[in-house]
């Protein structure tokens, strides 16, 4: 698929079936991303560089998820101008809120997009970093509409189903 143009990084193993999302629908929009375990807390050293030589690499969108005090999104920022889209994921004592939190509120002057909290966050996160690269590619525009057009078409054909035989799947 060519040189990975999104980097997807995570603050543990442990967050790898939530990041998983982000990459699967990369991958199916055929956006080359490579997927990283890197910790704001645990391999801070590693993570700024990674962040910090991912454009030189051809990295355009990086995507960060971590939880509990999830501060990977914001260190990943900080190394560079690349757009972050951060993802807070779920699983500790306070269900991904800590983590909603930490991502989401930057300091002025070091944006991060931050995404609803575990799968569907990672998901999006996918989503909006193909919307991102779709700017200069028009073939992706067109399966990014695509994708559009048969979510609203299955939410269509899940009512029909319901009208028709009053039940659902
Ligand atoms: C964060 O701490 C990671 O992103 C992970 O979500 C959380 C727990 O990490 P593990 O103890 O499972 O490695 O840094």
């Amino acid at each position: 698929m060519g040189n990975p143009q999104v980097l997807i990084v995570m603050g543990s193993e442990s967050d790898l079936p939530v990041m998983e999302e982000g990459a699967k629908v990369l991958a199916d929009f055929g956006v080359p991303c490579e997927l990283h375990i890197s910790s704001a807390h645990r391999s801070p050293q590693r993570t700024a560089a990674l962040a910090a030589e991912a454009a030189g690499r051809g990295i355009r969108v990086i995507i960060a998820g971590a939880g509990m005090a999830a501060h990977l999104a914001g260190v990943v920022a900080a190394e560079t101008v690349l757009p972050v889209i951060g993802v807070p994921i779920g699983g500790g004592a306070l269900n991904g809120v800590d983590a909603l939190y930490s991502t989401v509120q930057m300091p002025g002057g070091i944006p991060v997009a931050t995404m609803a909290i575990g799968k569907a966050g990672a998901r999006n996160a996918g989503i909006l970093a193909a919307q991102i690269l779709a700017l200069g590619d028009p073939a992706l525009t067109g399966r990014l509409k695509a994708f559009r057009e048969a979510m609203a078409r299955e939410v269509e054909e899940k009512d029909l189903r319901l009208q028709t035989t009053g039940k659902i799947g």
